[in-house]
Parts: C-alpha cells; structure tokens; sequence
C-alpha cells in the first residue's frame, strides 16, 4: 500500500464531478440502513464533514454486518449527485473492503454525544471526533500562520535546547533531567551533564543569544513547567512560540505582538471556514465574533498602574486582593479583556518584584515603586495569552537585579557576556499556542487543544 496522497475526501467534496471514479480510504462514521440502499457516512480527517457512500442493496448485504461505526474501509466508486442538500456528491460504491474492522461491542466511540472527560479517557481515539478532528485541523493551521507571519517578515526558525539548565522564568518550575540512582542523595557531578539539567520552561535565554547575532529570530517548541495548577489553562508540557528582536524596545514589540495575533486569526479563518463556523455553532456563539474583533479592531494598551486603578474603582469584589505590587490573577485579567475593555488588552509596565529577572528596568522609579518593561496580552475568555518584555541590556544593572533575585551570575556567565560584547535593546514575547487554540477554538480546557495532554497525575497515551 502506498502513501495514501492520492485523493482525500475534503478534495473530492469540493471539486469532484459527477461521473468521477473514485477511490477513497477512511472510517466509518455512521451506517444507515434503508431498504434499497445503505449509507456510510465516511471519514478521513480532511475535512469535518465525510463523504456519503451509498451501498445497494441486496448486493452490499452480506458485507453490512462488518461495515460498524469505526471500521476502517477502502471505496471505489463514482461520484453521483447527492439528493442531500449538504453535499454536491456522494459515492455510489462499487467495492468496499474492509481494511481495519473495530467489533461494535467494543469498541468505544460510538455515534452519539460524549462528554470532553470520557473522551479525555480514550484520547488515542478522540481524533476521531468532529470536534477533535476539527481542533487538530485548527491548530496545524494556527502553526502553519505563525511560520509564515515570521517567515514573511524575515524571521529565522531557531531551535533552542529543551534540556536546559537554567531557570529562565526563575519560578523553580522545572522537571529534572537526571540519569542518577533517585534512591541516592545525588552528586551531580557524576550526573550526565556533570551539573543539574531540566526540561526547559522557555527558549528565551537562549534565542536571545541569537538575535544578538540574527537579529530577528523565533523559536516554536514544547517547553515545560511543573506548576501543580490544576487549571484550565495550565499543562505541564506546552507549546511555545517566543519571537526575540534586536534593536527593538517594548513599543516595537506590543506592535509586533498585536500584529501577530491579528494574522493569525485572519489566516485561520480563511483556511479552516467549516471548522470554525463548527466551533461557533457546537463550541462557543463567540468564536466568529472575537476573531473578527481580534483582526479589526486596535487592541488596547494600559499601563499595570492603571489596570490596578480600574480594577480598584471597578466596585467589583474579587476572590484576590487588588494592590499595587501585587501580580494580576486570571480573573482580574479577565475582568479587564472581557468586560472593561471587550477586547484584547496589552499591560505594561508592571512592578520589578512581581516579574523576571531579564526585564529591564524602567528608569526613574522610585524604589518601592520600580517597574519593568514587561507586557502581557489578556484576551476575552482566557486572560493572559501573551507574556514578554523589553530585556535588560546594560551589564551592570542586569548584575545588580540578577543577584537581586537570588540568581548566581557566574553561572550565567554567557547570558552576561551578551551584555558585554556589542549590547544592543532587545525584546521578545512568549506566545502560549495552546491557550491560542483555545481562545480561536472557544475550547473550554487546555487539555482539549492538544492531543495528548500532561497535567498533575496525568501522562498516559
Ligand atoms: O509568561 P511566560 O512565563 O513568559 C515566558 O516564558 C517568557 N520567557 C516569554 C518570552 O518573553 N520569550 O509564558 C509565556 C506564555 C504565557 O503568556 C502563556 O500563554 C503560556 O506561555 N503559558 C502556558 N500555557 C499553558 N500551560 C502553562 N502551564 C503555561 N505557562 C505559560
Ligand atoms: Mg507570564
């Protein structure tokens, strides 16, 4: 059997003719059974809606009772105008044979609603789901958007190490990467890197060692943090695209930012209509909505000051207290996306003790009231999506703020000397793709963008 690129059933719906032999591969998705004729509602992943496949009837009798819902099948035929209103064409069958059979039994998929928690159970079969079909067609053209945004404008695809050993977010979020006896108390220096190692939290540091050298770069990969959220909006493996500018300061990169999402959403649109117009009618009644207000309208931009002002004079009792220094929680983000503003909001300007230690420092604080030149993008319906910032470029005070933050600068004697040898301002974002499939999608929880999600207690499949 060859690499089935042949034809696909999204190609045949669309520009098949009547007359046109065919020869299709997929999963059952329904049978139905009429007098004179059967019907299969037939599967390749194409696209969200199948093909129908008519089967006459007495000849196709005997092979029925093995054509259940999940079998895998091969189809010749010729296409023939549908009588359905949906379709243009169906299959009038001449062979069908039957390559993969799944026992009705048991198998689990059975045509009729799921809820997202069992389906979650069975994820090596949820692709096989309209919703699951159509979030996995969502999200290859989301990363195919993002290619080609950076790729139009000049950006360079980079590939930053996912074993890291810094803490480049200095949350101590980090899963350790050990080839040690777990029974021993450890001595790293017999470990395989001579030194602690863990999966990375961000490619940051390092990309940002690159666009000292490229200019502008971006790197897309998985990156991982084991923050014991239960949330939502948390995985513990996610995928992460963080662009990263030479020569450029904050104000250049909420532009950047803003002029990201929008073709992003544009893009997605004009290539997945059907799964989206899916996710509006079955997911969310304002999927359509927010992409089109997401592509027109400007975003707003507030400074952190001023998101503590409104969210203090909003009259609004919060779970989590409101106060200057204190860092924003997810619902006072979403209180600024979706209800102050309507839209996508981007902050700046947020206190040092709350942030990073590579944000640069704002000059002309006041000590207590120091802030850094960071930014988050909070979108309706997800909070922040978006987190970046302008990154400290001057040796001396990225010292001072390093050892601040309880950070030996020995060891990261390299990112150091980036400020040593031809320093310029810089800055970057990180860009949650996942929470970004949920927000396009209206998905409610994280773990359903993504195949296989890892959460607390949770890494099967
Ligand atoms: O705000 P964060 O922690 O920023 C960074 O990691 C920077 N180094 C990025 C940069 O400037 N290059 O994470 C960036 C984004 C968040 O805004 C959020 O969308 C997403 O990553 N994110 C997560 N997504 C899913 N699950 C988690 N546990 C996430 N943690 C962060
Ligand atoms: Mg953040």
């Amino acid at each position: 059997m060859a690499v089935n690129t042949g034809q696909r059933i999204a190609q045949v719906l669309q520009q098949g003719q009547v007359g046109a032999t065919v020869q299709l591969s997929g999963w059952v998705r329904s049978k139905r059974e009429g007098k004179t004729h059967a019907f299969l509602d037939l599967n390749d992943g194409s696209s969200l809606t199948g093909i129908q496949t008519v089967l006459a009837r007495p000849e196709f009798d005997a092979q029925l009772p093995q054509l259940t819902v999940g079998t895998a099948v091969a189809i010749a035929g010729v296409l023939v105008a549908s009588q359905g209103q949906e379709q243009t064409v169906e299959v009038q069958a001449q062979s069908v044979t039957v390559v993969g059979p799944a026992p009705a039994e048991t198998y689990p998929l059975q045509k009729k609603r799921h809820s997202f928690e069992f389906l979650r159970t069975i994820a090596h079969l949820r692709a096989r789901t309209n919703t699951f079909g159509a979030v996995l067609r969502v999200r290859n053209a989301c990363a195919q958007a993002i290619h080609q945004f950076f790729q139009e404008r000049g950006f360079l695809w980079v590939h930053t190490p996912i074993i890291s050993t810094s803490d480049c977010e200095g949350a101590g979020e980090m899963f350790a990467v050990t080839t040690l006896d777990l029974g021993k108390t450890p001595d790293y220096t017999q470990d395989f890197f001579g030194k602690p190692a863990f999966l990375t939290v961000s490619g940051q540091l390092e990309a940002e060692a690159l666009a000292l050298a490229l200019s502008n770069v971006y790197t897309f990969g998985p990156t991982f943090r084991a923050e014991n959220s239960n949330t939502a909006r948390h995985l513990a493996e996610f995928w992460m695209v963080e662009p990263e500018m030479a020569f450029c300061d904050l104000g250049g990169d909420a532009d950047l930012a803003e002029a990201f999402l929008k073709h992003v959403f544009a893009q997605v649109l004009q290539t997945c209509p059907e799964d989206m117009a899916f996710f509006q009618n079955r997911i969310d009644p304002n999927v359509l909505r927010n992409a089109e207000q997401i592509i027109q309208e400007p975003f707003a931009r507030i400074t952190y000051t001023e998101a503590i002002e409104l969210l203090t004079q909003s009259g609004r009792s919060f779970q989590y207290p409101v106060a200057w220094g204190l860092d924003l929680q997810s619902e006072h983000e979403r209180f600024l996306a979706e209800e102050h503003f309507g839209r996508p909001v981007i902050v700046m300007d947020y206190p040092a003790q709350i942030k990073a230690f590579y944000m640069r420092l704002n000059d002309g604080c006041p000590p207590e009231q120091q802030t850094v030149r960071a930014m988050d993008v909070l979108a309706p319906g997800i909070g922040e999506i978006i987190g970046g910032s302008q990154r400290e470029e001057r040796l001396e005070v990225l010292t001072a703020r390093m050892q601040a933050c309880g950070l030996d600068p020995e060891v990261y004697w390299w990112y150091l000397d980036l400020r040593r040898f031809g320093s310029v301002p810089h800055a970057g974002f990180g860009l949650g793709f996942d929470r970004l499939v949920q927000f396009m999608t209206g998905m409610n929880n994280i773990r359903d963008v993504i195949p296989f999600p890892r959460t607390p207690l949770n890494a099967e499949f």
